[in-house]
């Protein structure tokens, strides 16, 4: 049995049921992640393109002062439509990097690669096919230094607990110098948080529910998705967004043999989406070990890169 399978029927066995938004991401979740990334309701994105476009200057003096060398390495690059607006200004900047976009999906990659070499055929570009950690393992152990980006937030899917292992394991796999640049979602008026997870298009419900037409597709489940309600909540005091699917009526789905017995109204915890304060940042960085060096904001002060250096 894969790894999807496993932790869907032990989700789906625990009380309260849950399901991982790390699964959300098959071909059809990644068109509708692009479509919510491009939704009014959907502020980070545009937040944080906002800030790379405006400190793309300074974020350049920091990664390769003195003209230095190094390797632009990407934690989840996706379409890289962020990504490129530093792409562009690096290359005419003449400064001297290397683009490592690291994905767990090869076709992702492929998608990124081949597009990068049609629209900017002077970078130098090469993809790893890999977890996170085991990619930057498997970079050559050059002297260059290493800039690591992990933006969008997607920091914000792991609890605080995973995320602290999380950038403490990354610390241990850089050497010194070494520079994260993390982008973080903001505390801010929870009507505005609530709405980009409950967009009016629909467009996040249906990504939820997609997990379970994947269910259905890859393990042979008969979920009746229909029968299935979105509903994020966001908890102002912790600054956790959580992502429920409710069942709408009792009911059973079988899945690979098992039965799977709903309550009327019971809740299947799909996803956290976690907002900061500068406070628990800076305490995250400090627990991970890391300096910080600067941070970016937009306009509003919806969302936050960090530059953080080991
Ligand atoms: C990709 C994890 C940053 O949590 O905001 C978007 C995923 N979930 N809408 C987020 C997501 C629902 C997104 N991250």
């Amino acid at each position: 049995m894969n790894q999807f399978a496993k932790d869907v029927l032990d989700g789906l066995s625990a009380t309260p049921k849950r399901l991982s938004s790390k699964y959300f991401y098959d071909e059809i979740g990644d068109k509708l992640f692009q479509r919510i990334m491009s939704l009014d309701d959907y502020y980070l994105t545009r937040s944080e393109y906002e800030i790379l476009s405006n400190s793309k200057s300074q974020l350049l003096k920091i990664f390769g002062a003195q003209k230095t060398p190094f390797n632009l390495i990407e934690f989840g690059a996706g379409d890289g439509y962020k990504t490129k607006v530093l792409l562009k200004h690096f290359l005419a900047q003449n400064a001297d990097f290397k683009y490592i976009p690291i994905d767990i999906s090869g076709n992702v990659l492929d998608i990124l690669e081949t597009a990068l070499k049609k629209e900017l055929p002077d970078l130098k570009v090469k993809g790893i096919q890999n977890e996170y950690f085991k990619a930057l393992d498997q970079l050559d152990k050059s002297n260059e230094r290493n800039v690591v980006l992990f933006l969008g937030s997607n920091i914000g899917n792991f609890t605080g607990d995973q995320a602290t292992t999380f950038l403490q394991g990354l610390y241990d796999s850089l050497k010194q110098g070494d520079i994260l640049l993390i982008g973080f979602d903001l505390k801010k008026d929870p009507n505005v948080i609530l709405k980009a997870y409950n967009d009016r298009e629909g467009v996040t419900r249906d990504f939820n529910l997609n997990l379970l037409n994947r269910i259905n597709n890859e393990l042979g489940g008969n979920f009746n998705i229909d029968k299935f309600k979105h509903h994020p909540i966001y908890n102002p005091l912790t600054g956790t967004t959580t992502s429920f699917l409710v069942s709408t009526e009792e009911q059973t789905v079988e899945i690979m043999d098992k039965t799977f017995y709903f309550d009327a109204w019971e809740a299947v915890h799909m996803e956290i989406s976690q907002k900061y304060d500068l406070k628990a940042i800076v305490n995250l960085a400090k627990e991970a070990g890391f300096k910080v060096l600067n941070n970016f904001y937009d306009e509003k002060k919806y969302f936050v890169d960090a530059v953080w250096q080991k």
